[in-house]
């Protein structure tokens, strides 16, 4: 993940962004609260390879 995003400049509105988005996905085809925490948890934990890298 650090070697994709090395370089990109991306900003933490960006990375947010995307969270968001995959929370509307995950929203959106109905995907239990416990199971839309787990992907959002599992989606920042790789927040230190991708903002700013
Ligand atoms: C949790 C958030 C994110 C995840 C899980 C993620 C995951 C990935 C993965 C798996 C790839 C493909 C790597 C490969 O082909 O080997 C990728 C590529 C890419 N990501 Fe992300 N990404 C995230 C956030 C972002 C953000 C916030 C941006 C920009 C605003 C971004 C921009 C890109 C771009 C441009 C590529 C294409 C790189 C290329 O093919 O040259 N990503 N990302």
């Amino acid at each position: 993940m650090l070697a994709t995003h090395k370089g990109m400049n991306i900003s933490a509105l960006e990375f947010m962004a995307v969270l968001d988005d995959a929370l509307s996905a995950l929203t959106k085809n109905d995907i239990g609260q416990r199971e839309q925490e787990e992907v959002l948890f599992i989606l920042y934990s790789m927040r230190t390879e991708i903002v700013l890298v």
